[in-house]
């Protein structure tokens, strides 16, 4: 995209102008583990050289034409490992914060994070917080870092913010619809993925983006994270282009004979 490429042009891309190029990917980052091990090298050396896999593929994202690059990059799930691989894990978010948002912040690029906050240490929100903060008025690209993320606690939250409204006598559950759902998720700032890509061979969802993934592409590629740049990028999204979008219509091919 266009260094002067703004959120406006993304939104209006993602109300309907056909877009040969996917405007928001959604990236399931897997394999650091496997990485290391087949290297005889302990997992957190995987997840260290996965860092430097997503630093190249921002990097890449905005020359394939990429608006929005939401990546996985610790799972509600992902308590269950180690301690000190969780605590390498949540090192890592920060070190790539202090080493990379004066860059990020100068190339106009937005950082979010989603997840939950709550539950995460102190200065690890303070990192995320000032991200957010020093960003906030950047347009040019996006990158949401989906952090103690879970689909399934995204939609729950989701759902208990409504319910509090209701009980505030604030809504009615009348007026619950998609939309007005979708907008108290944690991605509500951001069109849906066109894609979501998973990495490392496995083909799975793992509890990202439930709600969001209703009509996107998935795409499985099978290097592992921390081999992946912007070539195995622009894969994907050739990949994608080569997918026929129905949302549950017909081909467009198709209209004139359906009868
Ligand atoms: C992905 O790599 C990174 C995170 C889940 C944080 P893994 O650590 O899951 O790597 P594998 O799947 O064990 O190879
Ligand atoms: C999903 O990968 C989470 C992230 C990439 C952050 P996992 O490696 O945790 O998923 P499973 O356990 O293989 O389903
Ligand atoms: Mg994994």
């Amino acid at each position: 995209m266009s260094p002067t490429t703004g959120l406006q042009d993304i939104s209006a891309r993602a109300n309907g102008a056909a877009a040969a190029t996917p405007l928001h990917v959604a990236i399931i980052m897997d394999g650091n583990g496997r990485w290391a091990k087949r290297r005889g090298m302990p997992r957190v050396l995987g997840h260290r050289a996965g860092v430097a896999a997503l630093k190249r593929t921002v990097e890449g994202a905005p020359a394939a034409g990429v608006g929005v690059l939401t990546v996985f990059g610790f799972s509600t799930e992902n308590w269950r490992r180690p301690a000190h691989e969780v605590s390498e894990l949540m090192r890592l978010l920060k070190a790539y914060v202090d080493s990379d948002l004066d860059r990020l912040a100068r190339e106009g690029v937005r950082v979010r994070v989603i997840g939950r906050r709550v539950g995460l240490a102190p200065d690890i929100q303070e990192v995320i917080e000032r991200a957010e903060r020093r960003t906030a008025d950047n347009d040019r690209f996006v990158l949401q870092v989906a952090f103690n993320y879970g689909g399934q606690a995204d939609i729950v939250d989701a759902a208990r913010q409504f319910a509090q409204k209701v009980e505030r006598g604030e809504a009615k559950a009348a007026d619950l619809d998609e939309a007005l759902f979708e907008s108290m998720l944690s991605t509500a700032q951001a069109p849906a993925p066109d894609v979501i890509v998973r990495t490392s061979g496995e083909r799975r969802i793992s509890n990202f983006l439930l709600w969001e993934c209703a009509y996107a592409e998935l795409v499985f590629q099978d290097v592992l994270w921390p081999d992946y740049g912007p070539d195995h990028l622009a894969a994907a999204v050739a990949e994608y282009q080569g997918r026929d979008r129905r949302y549950g219509g017909i081909a467009a091919d198709d209209v004139a004979v359906a009868g």
